[in-house]
């Protein structure tokens, strides 16, 4: 069993929960980039979720967890003091850094909680970050001042305009560029949609860049295949080969489509956990 040490809401309209979970055995070994898969008990769903910061001495883990799914709900609704089930990882390849002076790190949304560990590792690493971290409005911003002590320029945006620069982050992610602005590399976390357009304009300026990958995902240990994806022509394993690929190579319309396979089901556990705690269904 693994003890949830704290728990706290991320931003105001409380869409963020970040939890430090007593793991020490993950603790020891996690490194930016990998993900752990945690079931609340022997009969829940296995859910994956990037490490946001390992402590080996204190023997934690910090997880941030955006509760729209039947499960990231239910743990929303557990408190500093509960334990959860099982506590699995560390998992995937960490973010490959050798060798980068100069990275574009850019989040969308709750994404901004996996981009912002790997711009952390970055700098600490001597990179120097930029980073463009794009919200829906200025209620669900999360981490600015972790982010802007983390990076050296931080560029927010929000789509309705209510905080920093209004506009995608695509857009801002383009001007930089245009400006003549030089990167070795674009790192890209968010939703799928958020990445290819990403993709799709790094690639006419010819800048490498890769993308965490977040598919439906079981074991965990690439032999259940469901986290299957095409890169360069080729099947790859999100949970053994990634979260980490190359952009330019992933086929983004067989990703999209496979991220539709369990609507129904995810629809179905959704209707469930509403009649237990009267809550609102949502879907994503
Ligand atoms: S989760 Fe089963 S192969 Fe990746």
């Amino acid at each position: 069993m693994f003890k949830i040490v704290s728990k706290r809401p991320l931003n105001e309209a409380n869409t963020v929960v970040e939890f430090v979970i007593e793991a020490p055995l993950v603790a020891r070994k996690a490194a930016p980039g990998q993900f752990i898969i945690f079931r609340l008990d022997e009969y829940g769903e296995r859910v994956p979720i990037t490490i946001a910061a390992a402590d080996r001495e204190a023997g934690t883990v910090t997880i941030m967890v955006q509760p729209v799914g039947q499960t990231t709900k239910m743990l929303a609704l557990m408190s500093a003091g509960d334990f959860i089930a099982d506590f699995v990882g560390p998992l995937g390849r960490p973010t490959h850094m050798e060798g980068l002076k100069r990275v574009c790190v850019i989040g969308g949304g709750v994404g901004n909680a996996i981009a912002f560990p790997v711009a952390k590792g970055m700098h600490d690493r001597g990179i120097e970050v930029d980073m463009i971290a794009g919200f829906r409005s200025r209620d669900v911003v999360i981490l600015e001042e972790e982010m802007r002590a983390a990076v050296s320029n931080l560029y927010i945006t929000t789509d309705d305009g209510s905080y920093g620069e209004a506009g995608f982050n695509t857009v801002k992610l383009k001007a930089l560029l245009d400006a003549g602005e030089k990167y070795d590399e674009v790192m890209c976390v968010g939703p799928t949609r958020m990445m290819q357009r990403v993709c799709e304009a790094t690639k006419e300026y010819g800048v490498k860049t890769i993308v965490s990958m977040n598919p439906i995902m079981l074991d965990g240990t690439g032999m259940c295949g469901a986290c299957r994806l095409t890169v360069g022509g080729e099947t790859k394993f999100a949970c053994v080969d990634g979260p980490d690929f190359d952009g330019h190579l992933v086929d983004w319309d067989s990703v999209i489509k496979r991220s539709k396979f369990y609507a129904d089901e995810q629809a179905a556990a959704m209707d469930h956990i509403c009649r237990i705690t009267g809550g609102v269904r949502q879907h994503g």
